[in-house]
């Protein structure tokens, strides 16, 4: 049987849009997970476009601006993030000049970087927003439901092709957007809570919808941190540091195909691949992988 996520050219899906979403990765095992699969996903799902949630790549808090640089670098297009975006000093300085790392749209006026970006790629041009919910959050940001519909406004003048990371903690909170964005934008992709929610779907009026993507980060763990000072700091109360964890990785997200005349969603699915490393070599789901990094982004940054 025809593998259902590759494009047949038969049926028109071949000039259809697609782009993969990773989640939240996590330190330098989720790191250098991607960077060694990007290449092998983006051939596997005849991926368009890439996009990934950075905001825990550097050691589990925050990017910094190399490794910004080095996922780009590797095949992301675009770069988002979330409460953790402000974790690491040196990026408050550097958003501004990288259009292509996102922090949540709903910051107020005035905070450095920007929440959404129109880029031209071959088949259509594409915007991407990120943005935060504010439920059991700690930063609460501005209404988050408001300011999309304004920003989804102004930019379906320019494509019809809108991608949203909704980086929120509620199910609830990320399910109300999908359905408010139903039928305006290609996507509503949850992040933050780092396990993958099993709701893929399209929406009636053509958004697909995953309420979380799930992390890019070690599967022994918990959300990326080791296990025993986590279990501590709920048995105990008492404050606890929370190294990322190391071994195995998960790559979590989900591929999206979409009409690039309409910008309506045709089909999402969830991606989730097991990443190892024995002696040195690289693999998913047992296939060897090329390294698509560069050389300084292998580099630990914890
Ligand atoms: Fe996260
Ligand atoms: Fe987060």
């Amino acid at each position: 049987m025809a593998n259902p996520s590759v494009p047949n050219p038969s049926d028109g899906s071949a000039s259809r849009f697609r782009i993969l979403f990773l989640g939240d990765v996590v330190g330098e095992p989720g790191r250098k997970a991607v960077l060694f699969a990007l290449r092998r996903l983006k051939e596997e799902l005849s991926i368009d476009f890439v996009i990934i949630n950075g905001e825990n790549s550097a050691g589990g808090r925050g990017i910094t601006p190399r490794i910004s640089i080095g996922l780009l670098r590797a095949g992301a297009a675009v770069v988002t993030t979330g409460d953790h975006v402000w974790d690491q000093n040196e990026i408050v300085d550097y958003i501004g000049t990288e259009p292509r790392l996102l922090r949540p749209l709903n910051y107020p006026t005035g905070a450095p970087g920007q929440g959404s970006i129109v880029l031209e790629s071959a088949k259509t041009k594409v915007a991407v927003v990120n943005v935060q919910g504010r439920t059991f959050m700690n930063n609460a940001l501005e209404n988050p439901f408001t300011a999309m519909e304004k920003e989804v406004a102004r930019l379906r003048e320019e494509t019809p092709v809108i991608f949203v990371d909704m980086h929120a903690e509620t199910t609830s909170e990320k399910i109300a957007m999908g359905r408010m964005l139903d039928g305006k934008v290609s996507a509503v992709i949850g992040t933050h809570t780092h396990v993958q929610t099993a709701d893929e779907q399209v929406f009636p009026g053509g958004t697909a919808f995953l309420c979380d993507a799930g992390m890019c980060g070690p599967t022994e763990s918990i959300l990326g941190r080791t296990i025993d000072p986590i279990v501590n700091r709920f048995r105990s109360n008492m404050p606890q540091r929370f190294p990322v964890a190391r071994g195995d990785v998960r790559l979590c997200g989900a591929c999206i195909e979409i009409d690039p005349a309409t910008g309506k969603a045709t089909h999402i699915e969830r991606v989730s691949r097991l990443v190892t490393c024995d002696n040195g070599e690289w693999k998913m789901e047992g296939q060897p992988l090329r390294y698509a990094g560069a050389e300084d982004a292998n580099e630990e940054e914890e």
